[in-house]
């Protein structure tokens, strides 16, 4: 019988690859490579046989295999990079950039020649610049090419909205737009709570405090872990962007796409709504924004473009 379960590649087995070979796994997504580099074979073995080992008590027929070969991973049909350094205290995402730069420019190369049909998701940071260069050198169509950012920044968003208020996370809507960075933009106006407008209940002091807790989620945790920065949640959120994908559920999602002209920007990847099923970005949202809304995501493009500009390829 042909093979017919999705084949998943994450490339990077520390901390977010591996809770993304769990994820996927008990999912059931599909059949995981998890791929690192030779010195970090072990890692990559120890956490397929540690997971193949607890789908035999938990019942999953989707199976990991550790690797250190790019033939391994030929053929994907969903590849996730959190290849890279994560930052330590005092660090910015923007310090990241010529040692992560580095891993991309190997990265996208090896996605180039061996996964060229692959819906492929980066995770690596700094976001907006490195999935910049991943288009540019794996030379993938726009549709398939994103980075995962929005979808855990609006969790985080959502996470304090659900606190403040003592309701239940499921009941809130809420986007968060722009540069995986902190001056992304958390849209109040556009988030409400079971179709209630955030604005009429929680007061304007409060929601500024959630606002900028939210933008400064990553350094917060990066301060409590002190050695890297999070990783159950960016693996869950970049999973559901996979599952959208995989499973076409057409899922709307802020994800940093290519944009071509929406929002008045071109040639950028960017944080923004799109809708991903089987054909990748399947659509870009643009959503109309007031003048100071527009303004707060011009600052948080100019971020974007600074860091871009040094990318060198
Ligand atoms: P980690 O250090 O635990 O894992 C990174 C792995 O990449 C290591 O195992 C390393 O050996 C591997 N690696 C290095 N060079 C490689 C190469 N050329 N090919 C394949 N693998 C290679 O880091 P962690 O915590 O998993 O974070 C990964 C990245 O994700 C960091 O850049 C971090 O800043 C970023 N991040 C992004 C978030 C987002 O929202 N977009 C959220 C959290 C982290
Ligand atoms: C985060 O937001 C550091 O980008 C990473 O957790």
């Amino acid at each position: 019988m042909a093979h017919t379960k999705k084949k998943i590649g994450l490339i990077g087995g520390g901390q977010i690859g591996g809770n993304l070979a769990l994820l996927a796994v008990q999912k059931q997504l599909g059949d995981v490579v998890l791929y690192d580099i030779p010195a970090a074979e072990g890692l990559v073995k120890g956490k397929a046989l540690d997971i193949n080992q607890l789908s035999a008590v938990d019942g999953y027929d989707c199976r990991v295999t550790g690797s250190t070969d790019w033939k391994d991973v030929a053929g994907s049909d969903v590849v996730i990079i959190t290849a890279g350094v994560p930052r330590k205290p005092g660090m910015s995402r923007e310090d990241l950039l010529e040692v992560n730069l580095k891993i991309m420019k190997d990265v996208a190369g090896n996605i180039k020649q061996h996964c060229p049909n692959a819906f492929v998701i980066n995770v690596a940071n700094p976001l907006d610049a490195m999935v910049f260069a991943l288009h540019k050198i794996a030379g993938l169509p726009k549709n398939m090419v994103v980075g995962m950012a929005g979808v855990l920044d609006t969790s985080r968003f959502k996470c304090f909205v659900a606190e403040a208020l003592g309701c239940s996370i499921r009941d809130v809507e809420a986007l968060v737009l722009g540069g995986h960075g902190d001056d992304m933009v958390p849209l109040v106006r556009h988030s409400t709570v079971g179709g209630v407008p955030l604005t009429q209940l929680i007061p304007a002091d409060k929601l500024n405090a959630i606002i900028d807790r939210t933008r400064k989620g990553g350094a917060e945790l990066v301060n409590l872990y002190k050695t890297g920065s999070a990783y159950f949640a960016p693996a869950s959120s970049s999973i559901a962007m996979a599952e959208s994908y995989l499973l076409d559920r057409k899922r709307v999602l802020p994800a940093a796409a290519l944009l071509e002209g929406q929002y008045g920007i071109s040639g950028y990847f960017f944080g923004v709504p799109t809708q991903i099923g089987a054909g990748g970005v399947e659509k870009i949202i643009d959503v109309q924004l007031n003048d100071a809304e527009k303004a707060e995501l011009n600052k948080s493009f100019e971020s974007v473009k600074k860091t871009v500009g040094e990318v060198k390829l």
